[in-house]
């Protein structure tokens, strides 16, 4: 059982025991009325304490548990918290640390709640596409009042304790204790002061009203659909505490209970269920334990202070690490440093930022032209010009000067991070730290493990990754790493598109419509058009059998690289990010098409979407068998934060996995009868082959 039981005096205790954060799982719940029966069977028992043991009262139902049996089972949530309410002696919810979701809900159906300062309180449930369930709707609003329960119910967002507290007329709380060290001694005397009081008193029969009725909720729906454009859950919020407010109790809880059960079966709440999972699971390594030590990491050097060698800087900068920066020359120090403090006064200009932090900021940053400097940094990070031969000077004059067991960390975004390693004597500590641009705004950050990294390393980037608010996914060394690996096959599939009778912006709005933040040909002219270039006029030697569409490189040729020179595939007005469409690249297009002899024929948007997506996710598909990836939660991962995948959505194969990977196969096969297609691209990857043959999915 995951709750413990104790008699203190005359007073019983239920601690919940289900570490991370006591979820309110199957045998945790059963742990909570059994103890209910026992303290009620007691005659030496006159009042009730719930707690929670660790760092946190409860994080809510166990989202592990969904989409399980056990999520059903009884007793559900509900039932704990009616049998709470009927107890014959008064129950007391002693909040700390953590309470959320079903464990605020469950501390509301509490007789009364003694809470610690510092406590994160919330019904984040919304955050998982779904409402909370076990009557948080009812009787938020009842305590807190109408417009406070709906900000936090529609935004999931954790307020402290002590703010609530402050509250007018709040009764969320009966006592907010001095300090968290409190909380035990004094649950326990308020417990024995309300022991002899009746009736009980009930959330459920608090008043719920609003002065302004309908015209409040009309003005809150209209403000929701504005914030939550692909979501359902947040309207479906504004329907429930509405409920809350016109009907009875218990035809409220009805009205929840209802939209709960349609929300949880909706493909958005399961993509953010995914998500949240993988994003967790995202930090672990199969053969690094938790446990692995860690080496410190107190001060950091960047070697290049460019467009990313600056914005990886402000990373350590925001989060107290100490960071020198190497150049060639003073120029570009001063250039760099510039930059860095343009960004800083923009966002103290934009009040995002106070000026003193700013200056604190800066006084942890200090530049060098000499690699000597540099040798007692714990982690150097190069951001050097994507060259082999230039990154091998660096390392080499790294290996001279670092301490021992300091990690070098290469920006390579194309390179062979073992070559790398190799031009060391202490491969070991070699790893990539592949950020994305800008480095300092971009969540991604792609670990790229060498053949010889050790375990240490990874499990200290790992935890410098976390430290610097990054989601820092392992990718195995193969050219692109897990994320431009797969671009690379989108973009093929945009360029065919165009070829068989596309436009850009078309192919652009399919995709966009579908939730991507930017369409391949507005991407494209964001992150500069040459980049690409550059890689296909590799891959023409490299792989010369690899089918390419030429318009990309007609394009080029014509100079238009993208919004850094005001033209790409469309135009641009400097200083706006608009993209115009262009009548001499769509002729430059037709030619080219006319020049092929292809007829043009109209595409449609199901099939853009189905060809740009598939292709992630066949190469996806090869990437997680060759062990490039570790597992395909970490694909999405990389995918919703590297390259605005649609949050909807879950990730290309959680998208797939909805789709049905039976489907998805059927549909590359159709591609393959395409002329105009790469027909031996869209041989299903024998792992996707074999999941949709088994009716499996790639979880
Ligand atoms: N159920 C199961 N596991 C949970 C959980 C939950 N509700 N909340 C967190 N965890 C697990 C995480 O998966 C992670 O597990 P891991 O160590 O195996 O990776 C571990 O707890 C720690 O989580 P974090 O890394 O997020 O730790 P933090 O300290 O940064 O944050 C937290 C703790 C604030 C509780 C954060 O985890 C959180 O926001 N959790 C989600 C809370 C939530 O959404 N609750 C509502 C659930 S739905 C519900 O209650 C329905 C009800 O209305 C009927
Ligand atoms: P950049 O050209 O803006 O900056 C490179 C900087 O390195 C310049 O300031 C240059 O003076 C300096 N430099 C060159 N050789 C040096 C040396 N031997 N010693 C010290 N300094 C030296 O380039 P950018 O875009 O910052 O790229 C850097 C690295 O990051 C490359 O490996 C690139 O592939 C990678 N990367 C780039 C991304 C991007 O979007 N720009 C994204 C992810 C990775």
């Amino acid at each position: 059982m995951t709750a413990e039981y104790k008699v203190h005096g005359s007073v019983a205790v239920i601690t919940l025991a289900n570490p991370p954060v006591n979820g309110l799982g199957l045998s945790t719940r059963q742990g909570i009325v059994d103890g209910l029966d026992k303290a009620q069977q007691d005659a030496a028992v006159k009042a009730i304490v719930i707690t929670g043991a660790g760092g946190a009262f409860s994080g809510g139902a166990d989202i592990k548990e969904f989409g399980t049996d056990k999520a059903m089972q009884e007793p559900n949530l509900n039932s704990v918290i009616a049998a709470i309410e009927n107890a014959s002696k008064p129950v007391v919810a002693a909040i700390h640390s953590v309470a959320m979701g079903g464990g605020l809900e469950l501390a509301l159906g509490c007789h009364y709640r003694v809470a610690a300062p510092g406590c994160s309180i919330a019904l984040p449930e919304v955050k998982l596409g779904i409402l909370p369930g076990a009557g948080g709707t009812q009787r938020l609003p009842r305590v807190i009042g109408v417009e406070a329960a709906l900000n936090m119910i529609v935004s999931g967002e954790a307020i402290k304790s002590e703010m609530l507290a402050m509250l007018p007329g709040q009764k969320l709380f009966d006592k907010l204790v001095d300090s968290p060290e409190a909380l035990a001694a004094e649950a326990l005397a308020f417990a024995q002061s309300v022991a002899d009081v009746r009736p009980m008193p009930l959330v459920r029969n608090l008043p719920c009203k609003h002065p302004e009725g309908d015209a409040y909720f009309q003005f809150a729906r209209n403000m929701v659909k504005g914030m939550s454009k692909n979501f359902p859950a947040p309207a479906k919020c504004v329907d429930a505490v509405e409920a809350a407010t016109k009907k009875k109790f218990a035809d409220g809880m009805a009205v929840e209970r209802e939209i709960f059960i349609n929300l949880m079966w909706t493909a958005e709440s399961r993509s953010l269920r995914h998500l949240f999972l993988a994003e967790r699971a995202a930090s672990k390594i199969p053969d690094v334990p938790s446990d692995t030590p860690k080496r410190e990491i107190k001060s950091v050097a960047v070697i290049g202070a460019g467009t990313m060698g600056g914005g990886i800087a402000m990373n350590f900068l925001n989060a107290g690490i100490p960071v020198k920066m190497l150049e060639m020359k003073q120029e570009a120090l001063d250039r760099g440093i510039a930059t860095i403090r343009k960004n800083y006064e923009a966002q103290v200009a934009k009040k995002k930022l106070k000026q003193d932090k700013y200056e604190q900021r800066m006084a942890l940053l200090s530049t060098t032209l000499d690699y000597a400097d540099l040798k007692d940094a714990d982690l150097v990070i190069e951001a050097v010009f994507e060259e082999l031969g230039v990154k091998e000077a660096v390392f080499k004059q790294l290996d001279a000067v670092m301490k021992p067991g300091a990690i070098l960390a290469s920006n390579t975004s194309t390179l062979d991070v073992n070559k790398i390693a190799n031009f060391t004597q202490r491969p070991q500590d070699v790893v990539g730290l592949h950020f994305f641009s800008p480095a300092n705004v971009m969540k991604l950050l792609e670990v790229v493990r060498g053949e010889a990294t050790a375990k240490d390393v990874m499990a200290t980037v790992m935890a410098a990754a976390k430290k610097i608010k990054k989601v820092a996914v392992v990718s195995g060394v193969c050219d692109g790493f897990i994320g431009n690996r797969m671009i690379e096959q989108y973009g093929r599939q945009g360029g065919f598109l165009l070829d068989e009778g596309c436009t850009p912006q078309q192919v652009d709005k399919a995709m966009e419509k579908f939730g991507m933040a930017m369409g391949p040909f507005r991407m494209g002219d964001l992150a500069g058009n040459d980049i690409g270039w550059a890689i296909r006029k590799r891959r023409y030697t490299e792989k010369p059998d690899m089918k390419y569409s030429k318009t990309a490189d007609l394009l080029c040729e014509k100079g238009r690289f993208g919004q850094k020179v005001g033209k790409g595939w469309y135009d641009y007005v400097p200083g706006k990010r608009d993209a115009i469409p262009n009548a001499e690249v769509e002729q430059m297009i037709a030619d080219h098409r006319a020049a092929l002899g292809i007829t043009p024929r109209k595409i449609s948007d199901e099939e853009i979407v189905q060809r740009l997506v598939f292709a992630l996710v066949n190469e996806a598909a090869h990437i997680l068998e060759e062990g490039i990836a570790n597992k395909a939660s970490d694909i999405d991962i990389v995918y919703i934060y590297g390259y605005g995948f649609p949050v909807h959505r879950g990730g290309p194969l959680n998208y797939a996995n909805e789709v049905g990977l039976f489907n998805v196969v059927q549909a590359m096969k159709r591609f393959a009868q395409n002329p105009l297609d790469d027909a031996a691209f869209w041989k299903p990857a024998p792992l996707l082959a074999k999941l949709a043959a088994e009716g499996k999915t790639f979880n």
